[in-house]
């Protein structure tokens, strides 16, 4: 059995070419296996793994569960609200505890950026980052690039993608970055010039605050929504002006007149960074991406749970 590089995923920066081309082939044939009649198979019968979540979520935590349960593994969930988290107890302690319960795999979701990689030098279990602040959110990233690839018909040297938005505080745009460059793409990120890092160009991506021409030169377009909540100033006047200069509808994508692939990782504003008919039209695979997730997440599980 061919191995991944890594026995956590903590990001997509740890990960080499070759491991992403593992995840994605093992990927295809989890899809397969979750579209058939018995979605099951027993590949993790003899795995407990714990899915620990600190912040919000509705798609990775049910996705992974979901995963979890297809490959026979045992699963617990844990929120932060309504735990001994309330009552001061540390992530360390929280962490330990669960494994002391017999837990082999913690898939955990973390608002400080690094948490995973701090648990890492603590504990032995494999860990899989869920999502760690404006950090990394690798399994995102290698679902955005599965469900492209899909899209496409082939993998992703020399295609153009587009990250628009809010680049500044979204783990899926770093993690993205580093799975599109590691994949050969070339990525181009557009918004306000508030929204997006300073020194990211390093990365080896183009910068543009352009919207019409940026979705002119792409074959994707993976719309980011615009995280209010770790927003401590204001990047923009208002919503309303965000919308109207970095918002896509569909008649600007219609307009285009070219194949062009809308994403998006969701939650979505809309109205805000994707009107409601783009969200839902025939250039959007919004919905396939959430599929996807299921598969993608098999793939890490299962690869993981090899390591051991
Ligand atoms: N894409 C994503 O991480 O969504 P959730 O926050 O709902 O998990």
């Amino acid at each position: 059995m061919q191995k991944l590089s890594t026995r956590h995923l903590l990001g997509i920066k740890d990960l080499t070419p070759d491991d992403i081309e593992l995840i994605m082939a093992t990927a295809k044939e989890f899809k397969e296996v979750i579209n058939r009649p018995i979605k099951k198979v027993p590949s993790l019968r003899d795995v407990t793994i714990a899915n620990v979540f600190f912040e919000n979520s509705t798609r990775t935590r049910l996705s992974f569960e979901l995963a979890e349960k297809r490959l026979s593994a045992d699963t617990l969930n844990f929120s932060a609200s309504g735990s001994s988290v309330k009552k001061g107890e540390t992530l360390l302690d929280t962490v330990n505890n669960i494994l002391a319960m017999k837990v082999d795999m913690i898939v955990m979701r973390h608002a400080s950026p690094g948490a995973p990689h701090f648990l890492s030098r603590h504990i032995t279990a494999n860990i899989v980052n869920a999502g760690d602040g404006t950090h990394e959110h690798p399994t995102q990233a290698l679902l955005d690039s599965f469900s492209m690839r899909e899209k496409l018909g082939g993998d992703l040297a020399g295609k153009k993608i587009a990250i628009i938005g809010d680049i500044l505080h979204s783990r899926v745009a770093l993690s993205n970055i580093f799975a599109l460059k590691k994949q050969g793409a070339e990525v181009t990120l557009c918004g306000p010039a508030t929204l997006i890092p300073r020194y990211v160009t390093d990365l080896g991506v183009k910068v543009s605050h352009d919207v019409n021409k940026t979705l002119a030169w792409c074959d994707v377009a993976n719309v980011l929504r615009i995280q209010l909540e770790r927003q401590q100033i204001k990047y923009f006047p208002s919503l309303r002006e965000y919308s109207l200069y970095f918002g896509i509808t569909k008649k600007m994508l219609d307009d285009l007149n070219k194949e062009i692939v809308v994403m998006h990782p969701g939650p979505i504003n809309r109205g805000v960074e994707l009107s409601s008919d783009a969200a839902d039209s025939h250039h959007s695979i919004i919905l396939d991406q959430v599929e996807n997730g299921v598969a993608v997440r098999m793939a890490v599980l299962y690869l993981l749970a090899g390591q051991n």
